[in-house]
């Protein structure tokens, strides 16, 4: 299969949807480009109008097995045949057991676990705010700059990557500190990267723990293993294991924010496992069911001792959604090692563009979890608009891409996408580049 553009974008059928949504739908919805999505198989979407793209965002890290598996739509043919719905929180499903046995399975490093299942990712965040708080019996919680958790108004409060998603919406939850994640790319000269993880422990330590709140009165510090909206940026191995160290010093609860990062995305089945620290809660949503709404808590089995009725959820856990990340976790699970292989493929093809294209900064992230930054080669600043052009561009070229951060793109295609795919979006971006960036010297 390869993209095929047949008509202008957006199509007669195409511009006609989006007429129609534009005169209902709430205007807080972006929009990135003009697909107007009709059906999917493996790594391609085909649009209302007959025009085919290759994806290399899955939905925003989504559509984990591509469209239309043949093992993920079995199971959720066969479990919309059975039950739809009975409420995980009150009554009992096989699937429902089943993902949380094989949910508890992942991550060895934590030992014996418990969980709880979730709609979505904000929703993980906010169970595992009152999990932390619950257990610990504190309230204050850090998360860090850059960090996108979610838009509830607990997750919100703890993310901060962009101002327009914060602004008018305070004040928000009491007790949220946020500290600086490291930025690798952007460290002193002479400082390794191991290094600038350490110093970012420093700070906090130095500067938080000492001026701004007791490392005592913390119940959680919330972190994306790799940040995801923030930029695709991939904190050195020291940070997250310096963080460990804090934690376990001051009884405070460290949190992986797994929903961008989870579910086979780097590689292995949760970052955890690449950076091999182990947190006391770990949060999954995304690519679990494959695009069904399904997210979980996996906590410590000592941590997760909230009482019968504390919390629940009516959708949390819904059959078929549970049917899905059954299936998608077995497809996952079998092709962890050709997701490395594929990764690395994609990422020295970005780097080899990166020789002849000078705006390509920095290539960066394990298994399908790649940033491509974007900045000026003369300035090192992001270019205005750069990473909306070449977005805007590829899609015209029938390939679908993502940004994130100030100007970086992102690709995390579904996680069998192979090197026919790979070598057609390097070709595709090869010449979308050529045209579209303009360094200003
Ligand atoms: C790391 C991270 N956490 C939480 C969320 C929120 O998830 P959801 O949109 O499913 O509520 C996102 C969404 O992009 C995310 O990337």
């Amino acid at each position: 299969m390869r993209p095929l553009i047949k008509t202008a974008l957006p199509g007669p059928r195409g511009k006609a949807i989006i007429a129609q949504d534009e005169s209902c739908t709430s205007p807080s919805y972006i929009k990135e480009y003009p697909l107007v999505a009709d059906r999917g198989q493996g790594c391609f979407i085909d649009d209302v109008d007959g025009n085919r793209f290759l994806d290399m965002m899955a939905g925003i890290a989504v559509s984990s097995t591509g469209y239309a598996h043949p093992h993920v739509m079995g199971a959720v043919r066969e479990s919309l045949e059975k039950v739809w719905h009975i409420c995980g929180t009150d009554f009992y499903t096989e699937s429902f057991s089943r993902l949380c046995t094989k949910l508890s399975g992942y991550v060895p490093g934590m030992g014996k676990k418990r969980v709880f299942l979730t709609n979505s990712g904000t929703e993980a965040i906010e169970g595992a705010i009152k999990l932390a708080r619950f257990h610990t019996k504190r309230k204050g919680l850090m998360s860090f700059y850059g960090g996108f958790h979610g838009r509830t108004m607990g997750a919100l409060s703890l993310t901060a990557s962009k101002i327009r998603q914060r602004e008018h919406f305070g004040p928000f939850l009491p007790g949220v500190v946020h500290a600086e994640y490291p930025d690798v790319l952007r460290r002193p000269e002479g400082m390794t990267p191991e290094e600038c993880g350490l110093e970012a422990i420093r700070k906090i330590e130095k500067q938080l723990f000492n001026r701004v709140v007791s490392p005592d009165e913390l119940a959680a510090i919330f972190v994306e293993p790799i940040q995801g909206e923030g930029g695709y940026v991939v904190p050195p191995k020291s940070f997250l294991k310096g963080l460990r160290g804090l934690c376990d010093r001051h009884g405070i609860m460290l949190v992986f924010d797994e929903v961008q990062s989870g579910v086979g995305r780097t590689g292995e089945m949760y970052a955890a496992d690449f950076f091999d620290v182990a947190p006391d809660i770990l949060l999954t949503a995304k690519g679990l069911g494959s695009g069904l709404p399904i997210g979980a808590i996996i906590a410590r089995e000592e941590v997760m001792d909230w009482t019968r009725g504390s919390h629940g959820s009516t959708f949390g856990g819904n059959n078929v959604s549970c049917a899905a990340a059954i299936a998608t976790l077995e497809v996952v699970e079998k092709i962890l090692p050709e997701i490395r292989q594929n990764g690395e493929l994609l990422t020295s093809g970005l780097r080899k563009l990166a020789e002849r294209h000078p705006c390509i900064m920095d290539v960066r992230g394990p298994g399908f979890m790649i940033g491509m930054e974007l900045a000026d080669p003369v300035t090192k600043q992001s270019i205005p608009n750069a990473m909306a052009e070449l977005e805007q561009m590829a899609f015209r070229e029938g390939l679908l891409l993502l940004g994130c951060g100030a100007s970086t793109i992102r690709f995390a295609p579904p996680l069998i996408c192979g090197p026919h795919e790979i070598a057609i979006a390097l070709e595709i971006l090869d010449r979308c580049l050529a045209r579209c960036l303009t360094p200003s010297s």
